[in-house]
């Protein structure tokens, strides 16, 4: 299970978002983008023309992050836009599997996340429907928060509920993810990796993708 970094453009600067884009294409595998509406999370960011526009300007495949109140009504909309990758939160979906459903039958990977106050447990049945599980480890809405390590019980949980599955989902940490604190998250089993301020609030951007990408492969447990 090879080791994929997603920077997230929510520490970029977003008037420009393309240029910020260009700074990891080809050495990031995803670009993570954080939509927010203000109502599911406190802050507010861009929604579908910001992305449709972005998918425009990048080669790098997609990561929509959507934490916002009715992703039953908006995430199949992202999904047939381009996004590779549409995450839903389970704390915000009333139709989850129908949503999950739609995102795949447009093409992209479902993904479903999990606050850090929400329990892993409850959604083993769901793991069918899903291409991965994003562990949140802050409260979402904001960039450059304190990696809240108390999660990491949950996410090596997540671990071994994906692997005894199969292990074909994907297991993404998002959150206070550096240098500091990408091992402890390899570790426990995550293998992609969301950092904000870790990759934009560098010197060179492509540089701290590479750096956190070295460090999390060499914490990466040998069962791996
Ligand atoms: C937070 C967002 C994250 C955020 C992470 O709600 O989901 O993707 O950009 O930023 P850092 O890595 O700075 O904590
Ligand atoms: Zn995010």
């Amino acid at each position: 299970m090879a080791v994929q970094i997603s920077p997230s453009i929510l520490s970029a600067d977003f008037a420009r978002l393309a240029d910020e884009a260009a700074r990891v294409e080809n050495v990031a595998d995803w670009l993570h983008v954080d939509v927010m509406d203000y109502h599911f999370v406190p802050n507010l960011t861009l929604g579908l023309p910001v992305v449709e526009s972005l998918l425009k300007t990048t080669a790098t495949p997609v990561d929509c992050h959507l934490m916002i109140k009715d992703p039953d009504r908006w995430a199949p909309d992202y999904a047939e836009a381009g996004a590779a990758s549409v995450t839903i939160h389970a704390e915000a979906a009333k139709a989850a599997v129908r949503t999950l459903r739609a995102i795949r039958a447009a093409g992209a990977r479902a993904g479903l996340a999990l606050n850090p106050a929400t329990a892993v447990e409850g959604y083993e049945d769901l793991l069918p429907e899903i291409d991965m599980m994003l562990v949140m480890t802050v409260e979402p809405g904001f960039g450059g928060q304190r990696f809240l390590d108390i999660v990491l019980p949950k996410l090596a949980r997540a671990r071994a509920l994906i692997d005894k599955h199969g292990g074909e989902v994907w297991l993404q940490v998002d959150g206070g993810v550096s240098a500091d604190t990408i091992e402890r998250c390899a570790e426990a089993g995550a293998d992609v990796f969301v950092a904000g301020n870790a990759v934009y609030g560098a010197d060179d951007p492509a540089r701290a993708v590479q750096e956190l990408r070295t460090l999390a492969e060499q914490a990466t447990p040998p069962r791996w």
